[in-house]
């Protein structure tokens, strides 16, 4: 075989390559001296998330009650989330998933699905629940980070997600006019719960 050959076969197994990875999404989980901003973000957003949604939340139940409560995280989950969005330049999306949700839009998509199993697989060792969980995602040519933090049961959220029969029927009820396919109840203290999902554009390394 000539050498002008072999240049022609080597240039089309490398377009063949590159084609498929463009067809094929990519996720890796980079090192962390790698995504040292990715995961500082991350992990501020997510905070911030949490924290204002556990204020609220216990600030409603101390006012009004738990039924009053549920309309009040029915309205301003979304909202702090996309305050989130915006307030962060470089965050995309942010929001609370599990296998099992309360608000459908609240359902995995595959890289949630892909972290959850992630921190399932660590429960199943017995192990604890790893502080985050980090991707980079190749999807169309652009290249994105997705930052993970677990949430966990504690006694209060019980009376909303806890086992069906020790739910108080008044909280139910409101549960299931507002969330007809509901899924999460059944949970006890400490289980883990989902996850809080930060999708984050690459960060300047300094
Ligand atoms: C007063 C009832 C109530 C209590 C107490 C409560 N939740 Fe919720 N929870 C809800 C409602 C209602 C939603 C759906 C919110 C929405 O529409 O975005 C929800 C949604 C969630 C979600 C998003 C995923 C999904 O299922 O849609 C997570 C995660 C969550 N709750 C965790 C907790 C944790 C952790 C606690 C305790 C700190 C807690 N909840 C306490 C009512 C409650």
């Amino acid at each position: 075989m000539n050498k002008q050959k072999i240049k022609i076969i080597l240039l089309i197994v490398a377009v063949t390559v590159t084609a498929c990875e463009i067809k094929d999404d990519r996720v890796t989980i980079p090192d962390p001296k790698e995504a040292v901003g990715e995961i500082k973000l991350g992990h501020e957003v997510a905070g911030e998330l949490a924290g204002e949604l556990r204020e609220t939340l216990l600030n409603s139940i101390d006012a009004s009650g738990f039924v009053n409560t549920i309309t009040i995280c029915n309205q301003w989950a979304p909202v702090y989330a996309q305050r989130v969005v915006e307030k962060y330049d470089g965050v995309t999306a942010i929001k609370r998933t599990a296998f099992r949700v309360r608000n459908p839009a609240d359902t995995p998509d595959k890289y949630e699905k892909e972290a959850l199993l992630y921190y399932n697989e660590k429960i199943q060792m017995g192990e604890d629940l790893p502080e985050y969980y980090i991707q980079r995602i190749i999807q169309a040519k652009k290249v994105f980070y997705r930052y993970y933090e677990p949430i966990v049961m504690g006694g209060i959220c019980l009376h909303c997600h806890g086992e069906e029969k020790n739910i108080n029927p008044e909280i139910l009820k409101k549960i299931n006019q507002l969330y007809p396919a509901d899924s999460a109840t059944g949970y006890q203290d400490k289980d883990f719960r989902g996850l809080i999902s930060v999708t984050l554009d690459q960060q300047p390394e300094n």
